[in-house]
């Protein structure tokens, strides 16, 4: 019937309104207000009541909502709704740590519970349709937009895509029209985490192979779970920008993988094609973006400028466009939009979700799961609950602001549980605080570029004091939540500002430090790697980041985490990531420096990809493969014995990794094909029984066919890509 119901409202529509339907504005001002002088949004107005706009973004709020859609409902010829999308990355108002972080829970159905968070609240707040998840995989720590992605494996990538885009949609097609769930959007389609140097915007120079074999795979999990909307990037790739890519979208997305929701382009995306050199003007790049399957234009003006137009001019099919607005308006109907448009505009719903204790248990919960122990030695954590005197130093200890992190824009700012906070929870224990030195001079905003202080050290004499005398030092120390996120590229991975100068300086006092990293991109910490004997990767983490740290510092929450992406030694080393292939000299042989290596220092990441460490320890033994060699299709099975043999129950993340030894083309050294999480009591044993299918033992060729070739598999079963019980199979 929703084909129906589209035939009939498509033989109704002119071209201007059709091509309405593929135009998307900004609000971003009081809309039940005034439009603001200047700017566009008087013309937005007026192309609002004609009918000419299909979707608003950033327009937050039931009465926001409401008025808009009114406008739309009331105001136009046919009435068609409008459908609502807004950048929901990590949480709506109630924050989920960064996407990168959750990641590090390698726990999908948390992650799935993160997003169902977010869906719940923004939806509640009139939102229907987000910007997430971002699918790109990346390998550059450089690259400011990894806070918002799973990292740098496309098999961890696709599980954590699944999860996501259920989490905001539900689980099956149908749950798109319930109240609480919103339209999800794959993005950047495509390549866009591969942007030279890691500087954002950047040209992308990719072979088909790594394109077919890591980046696509995350993309094309979405659309398996069902996700409704793609969003296309910024790059070029082989000198196509994306938007106006045929082969991205066409080809593959909505011809191999029969997409048949719509593509969103990314803002400005279609008038940048003449920067890029791609379009002579924005008429033809409109012509461009649209032959190329790119739906909804955001924010470029150019399909209501000058689609009609083309059209007439017989320079576009208006088939084309019915194709466009018909996916738009299919999402809509799903959406439930058309039977009531402003099913998301309720006021009692809005204030009784947003920000409820049952949100804000699920954020807190998500955030214990994303922290990563890097380093325990001596065992000094988990603190003691009584009798010690802690020292807490560093500006981002009280910070409740840096804790949320890039990307919320509906969160109010300063509403993070500092560390500070949460740790005088715990009143057994004497706890002094000194900030040693402010992280950066100005405010920091999602729009401005951050000033660090490299000057001011008069609070180090305070902070070496109360290290002095205190049993254990906890510094949080590492980045502003600003840091990270769309355009902040770095060429330097240090902790900023006077941040490494004050750990060593209280490292001379009291040697017994704990570091708390708050980062959104893996750094760069050689000298706090090699002297601090215990460091914890707390990431930003959202609402209740210091009650999640607090808890983990205080063993309330065994640390369960492992790294979605390498963290190398230095920036130099980057790009880094676990699975490269083996060039032809992996290792020094003839004693001499012609080898693939650094002279100045390893090539092996400071943290691997996968590892993690826990309170307690876990021993792998009996690795076991059901049998040595198999038929094409049969599946491998691959059982291995988990012990928990420390002192404290835990999680475990069960990794198996596979090298296909020989092929037609040469495969990564590891790739990443089964994982578990397990949950241990102390003692307990447990056994793992991870499953190799076609799916994957296989490979994209450079032509994009899926081959599986007979030969000898080694795999690897750990606890993390660096290291782990090894065994073999043959595929005839
Ligand atoms: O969703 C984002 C995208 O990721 C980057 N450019 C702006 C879009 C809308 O805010």
């Amino acid at each position: 019937p929703t084909e129906e119901r589209i035939d009939l409202l498509l033989k109704q529509m002119t071209l201007e309104e059709k091509v309405g339907q593929m135009n998307q504005y900004n609000g971003f001002w009081e809309v039940t207000g005034p439009a603001p002088k200047g700017g566009n949004a008087e013309l937005k107005y007026k192309h609002l009541r004609d009918g000419w706009v299909g979707s608003m973004l950033s327009v937050r709020g039931v009465k926001q909502v409401r008025a808009v859609q009114k406008i739309a409902v009331e105001e136009t010829r046919l009435g068609i709704p409008l459908i609502i999308g807004f950048d929901v990355i990590h949480g709506y108002k109630t924050l989920s740590p960064i996407p990168l972080a959750e990641a590090a829970s390698w726990d999908l159905e948390a992650i799935k519970k993160s997003a169902q968070i977010a869906a719940d609240e923004a939806s509640a707040s009139g939102i229907n349709w987000t910007f997430a998840p971002m699918v790109d995989i990346f390998r550059d720590a450089r690259w400011g937009r990894v806070m918002e992605g799973a990292g740098e494996d496309p098999f961890l990538g696709s599980k954590i895509a699944t999860a996501r885009v259920k989490g905001f949609q539900g689980d099956t097609k149908a749950d798109l029209s319930k109240v609480n769930t919103i339209a999800a959007c794959a993005k950047h389609f495509a390549a866009y985490g591969f942007a030279e140097a890691g500087r954002d915007y950047n040209t992308v120079d990719m072979s088909n192979s790594t394109l077919f074999n890591i980046v696509l795979p995350p993309f094309e999990a979405a659309k398996e779970a069902g996700i409704r909307t793609f969003m296309n990037s910024f790059n070029i790739l082989n000198g196509v920008p994306a938007t106006a890519s045929s082969f991205l979208q066409r080809d593959i997305l909505k011809g191999k993988w029969k997409f048949d929701g719509f593509v969103v382009t990314d803002w400005g995306s279609i008038k940048e094609m003449v920067t890029h050199g791609y379009a002579k003007d924005g008429k033809e790049a409109a012509e461009k973006a649209v032959k190329a399957g790119s739906d909804m234009d955001m924010e470029s003006y150019n399909y209501v400028s000058d689609l009609v137009q083309l059209v007439k001019d017989g320079k576009v099919n208006e088939s084309l466009i019915d194709d466009a607005a018909r996916r738009i308006l299919r999402v809509k109907f799903e959406l439930g939009l058309f039977d009531d448009p402003y099913k998301y505009c309720d006021e009692a719903r809005e204030k009784a979700v947003i920000g409820s204790k049952a949100n804000n248990d699920g954020v807190l919960d998500m955030a214990k799961k994303s922290i990563v122990l890097l380093k325990n030695d001596k065992n000094l954590l988990p603190l003691k609950k009584s009798g010690q005197k802690i020292a807490l130093i560093g500006a981002l200890a009280n910070d409740k602001n840096s804790p949320l992190g890039s990307w919320r824009l509906a969160a109010d700012d300063n509403s993070a549980v500092s560390v500070l906070e949460a740790m005088q929870q715990y009143k057994e224990n004497k706890l002094t605080y000194e900030k040693g030195a402010d992280l950066t001079i100005e405010k920091a905003t999602f729009l401005n570029e951050l000033v660090f202080n490299t000057t001011d050290r008069s609070g180090f004499d305070a902070a070496k004091k109360v290290a002095a005398n205190a049993d254990i030092v906890v510094m949080v120390l590492g980045e502003n939540g600003f840091q990270t996120g769309e355009a902040r590229s770095t060429t330097n991975l240090d902790l900023p500002g006077l941040q490494q100068e004050l750990l060593e300086e209280i490292y001379k006092v009291n040697p017994n430090i704990v570091l708390v990293l708050n980062n959104g991109r893996p750094l760069a910490l050689p000298w706090a790697a090699k002297n601090i004997p215990a460091i914890v990767e707390a990431w930003q983490l959202g609402t209740q980041a210091g009650n999640a740290v607090a808890q983990v510092l205080y063993g309330d929450y065994n640390p369960s985490g492992k790294l979605p992406m390498s963290f190398p030694r230095n920036v130099g080393q980057c790009p880094i990531y676990y699975n490269n292939y083996s060039t032809g000299r992996p290792n020094m042989t003839d004693n001499n420096v012609f080898w693939s290596h650094y002279t100045d220092v390893e090539k092996t990441p400071q943290f691997p990809f996968g590892f993690g460490l826990s309170y307690t320890t876990f021993e792998y033994k009996n690795l076991k493969i059901n049998k040595t060699a198999f038929a094409k299709g049969e599946p491998v099975k691959v059982s291995v014995e988990v012990t928990n043999s420390g002192n404290y129950d835990g999680k475990e993340v069960v990794q198996l990794y596979i090298h296909d030894e020989f092929g037609s083309l040469a495969r990564p050294v590891k790739e990443l094909k089964g994982f578990e999480l397990i949950e241990l009591k102390k003692g307990e044993t447990k056994t793992v029984t991870l499953t190799l299918t076609e799916k994957e033992l296989g490979f994209y060729d450079n032509d994009g066919n899926y081959l599986v070739e007979p030969g000898t598999f080694k795999i690897m079963v750990g606890g993390s890509s660096d290291k782990g019980l090894e065994s073999g199979f043959e595929l005839k």
